[in-house]
């Protein structure tokens, strides 16, 4: 049958395609190090499960309001306002099918042909194809080898075109944190050009070494107005399945949004909006915790790829994902697709190719494995590397 060409045009994820292919390894009996996982190798805590769980024994099982639960659209714009500083209510607040279609939702109800949206590059997987659906250009700004944006980058890729900025810090697959002298010029672009902020702020809980989160929503009313915040359970609460996200901002797209989602998914999952309750109103040590485990982690790595000649690391400011550069090894391979396959074959270890980011001379190791996978597949890289 013809595959519609919008579809057609549609890459699968390449992260979650290489995530089952480490799975399928393992339930052949491979003793694989998979670095390929996108979130968080701790379970989902036991008062959030517990609440899901009396949800469902409460009856909660029926269809709830298109863009969520008023306790949790209550719950949400409560937790922004406290923690950005803003003045939210229920109405700026549409809760999705996890942040992934808080993004779609919101890409679709504002951009289409003719636009063009600027992205940061290394960008995440599924911007720019998200970007493409909706008719729009992605336009991607190099950052590479820095990895941090500046605004002489934006200045420089705004046309007569450009509707909007998509920006994501901490980044995946960067684990970088942008400068808040940078983001507050941004803001004044995006002012002068009359451009939406999309803020992709999944991982601001996950910072390092006493960084504050900065968020461009918190720089004025004016910029507060053209920002979209996006956040989810995901990343921050190990709840990854439940497919829970949000977006936050002017309560006029949000309507329009929440019309979109009527006629698509309608409500995101009853009872798992009852555990998102219950993850952003209860206490919040396991979140400060786990990110004291990752920053850990974070130096872990660093230190192990320190000893890998040829792959260069910048450290992650934040996120639980690693970067590193291969261009030591690019006159052995043609890219970053072969360089994975090489280590996979021969050290059995799985790492993301850069090339899925828009990087082909990088590849991305998420730490969100234990310390000692982080151990023995980076010994096992550096061997694999060593015998070429
Ligand atoms: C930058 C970024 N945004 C959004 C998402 C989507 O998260 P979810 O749909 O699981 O809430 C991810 C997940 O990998 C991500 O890395």
């Amino acid at each position: 049958m013809k595959i519609s060409k919008l579809v057609s045009r549609i890459p699968g994820s390449a992260t979650l395609a290489l995530t089952a292919k480490v799975n399928a390894l393992k339930a052949q009996g491979k003793d694989v190090v998979g670095f390929t996982a996108g979130e968080p190798d701790f379970d989902t805590p036991e008062n959030i499960k517990e609440s899901a769980i009396q949800a469902l024994q409460q009856g909660k099982t029926k269809y709830t309001p298109v863009g969520g639960t008023p306790e949790l659209k209550e719950a949400i714009s409560a937790n922004v306002n406290q923690d950005y500083g803003l003045n939210m209510s229920p109405d700026n607040v549409i809760v999705s099918c996890g942040a992934k279609h808080s993004l779609y939702n919101l890409f679709l109800t504002l951009f289409e042909e003719g636009d063009e949206v600027i992205c940061t590059g290394p960008y995440w997987v599924s911007y720019p194809p998200m970007i493409e659906m909706t008719g729009a250009t992605p336009v991607i700004i190099d950052t590479r080898p820095g990895m941090k944006l500046h605004a002489d980058m934006v200045a420089k890729a705004i046309t007569k075109r450009t509707k909007g900025i998509i920006i994501n810090s901490p980044s995946n697959p960067t684990g970088m944190v942008f400068e808040q002298e940078e983001l507050e010029k941004i803001a004044e672009l995006c002012i002068r050009h009359d451009l939406v902020i999309v803020s992709d702020d999944i991982y601001r809980k996950i910072i390092f070494d006493d960084r504050k989160f900065f968020s461009m929503a918190t720089i004025s009313p004016e910029v507060a107005r053209r920002t979209f915040i996006v956040d989810g359970s995901s990343k921050t609460y190990a709840m990854t399945g439940w497919r829970i996200g949000y977006c936050i901002g002017d309560s006029n797209v949000i309507k329009a949004m929440s019309r979109l989602q009527s006629q698509s998914t309608s409500n995101p999952t009853s009872f798992a909006q009852y555990g998102a309750l219950t993850s952003l109103t209860s206490d919040q040590s396991p979140v400060e915790e786990r990110k004291r485990i990752f920053e850990k982690r974070r130096d872990l790595i660093v230190n192990k790829l320190k000893d890998i000649p040829g792959m260069d690391i910048i450290p992650p400011n934040g996120t639980f994902y690693a970067f590193p550069s291969i261009t030591g090894y690019l006159d052995r391979f043609q890219g970053s697709t072969a360089f994975c396959e090489y280590l996979l074959e021969k050290a059995m270890v799985a790492l993301v190719p850069g090339i899925e980011f828009g990087a082909d001379n990088h590849v991305r190791m998420s730490f969100a494995t234990s310390e000692s996978n982080i151990i023995k597949g980076l010994d096992r890289i550096r061997e694999a590397l060593a015998a070429l």
